[in-house]
């Protein structure tokens, strides 16, 4: 079986909005393979953050793809949007309510050619992610709870990563996963090494004094 490729994604809730793209061309200078753009209502979590114009806006400055994370209470009303403004990936939440219906979300995704993800909060049962295995290419875990950029990486959080990997390989292997939340140089090592593909990156990357160092750091680390 071959290795699957590790990458980072920094975040660009922890970015200088004033300086956004050149902040932006700095990181992928240093090895950042994709964007993750945190999505916020003030719902789903007490914060609020970028809409579909601010991607829209963004994919002028970058050839890297932008991976799309929609904390939000009604992820239905906003998958088109963010389609249309140049997503790559949609991640949705498996803790959203019933009404939202998540496979038919997945498949939207896939048909408009972007890749359909799910993500779960620190304390959800990894089980709710079974059934959406096969409807997607990547699975998302929280390693803090969502709402906020620079908060400490749970440490429960590798024992889950080693779990879901598990699954993933019983169930649907191909799936890559993503951890998001607390990722620092100094963690990255044993959360590669619990199975994890992507790096999620905000604070780790932006508050570095040199981004473009720091990325290089992480890109050693990923083997890039
Ligand atoms: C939290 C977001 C994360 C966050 C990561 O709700 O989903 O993507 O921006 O930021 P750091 O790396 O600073 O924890
Ligand atoms: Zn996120």
């Amino acid at each position: 079986m071959c290795e699957s490729v590790k990458i980072l994604e920094p975040s660009l809730l922890a970015s200088d909005p004033g300086r956004l793209a050149e902040q932006m061309a700095r990181a992928a200078r240093g090895g950042a393979a994709m964007w993750h753009l945190d999505v916020m209502d003030g719902h789903f979590v007490p914060n609020l953050s970028f809409g579909p114009h601010i991607c829209a806006g963004l994919l002028k400055h970058t050839s890297l793809p932008i991976d799309v994370h929609l904390m939000v209470e009604k992820p239905s009303r906003f998958i088109d949007p963010f389609l249309h403004a140049g997503a790559s990936s949609v991640i949705l939440h498996v803790e959203v309510r019933d009404s939202e219906p998540i496979p038919q979300m997945l498949r939207e995704i896939k048909e408009a050619g972007a890749t359909p993800a799910v993500s779960l909060r620190p304390q959800t049962p990894l089980e709710m992610l079974e059934p959406y295995l096969p409807l997607v290419g990547r699975v998302l875990l929280m390693s803090v709870e969502p709402g906020y950029g620079g908060q400490t990486f749970l440490p429960g959080s590798l024992e889950r990563a080693r779990a879901l990997r598990a699954m993933i390989d019983r169930v649907s292997p191909g799936i890559q996963l993503q951890m998001d939340g607390g990722v620092t140089l100094d963690n990255a090592g044993s959360i590669l090494e619990a199975g994890v593909d992507i790096l999620i990156a905000g604070s780790a990357v932006f508050d570095a004094p040199d981004i473009e160092a720091r990325c290089e750091e992480f890109s050693l680390l990923l083997g890039r």
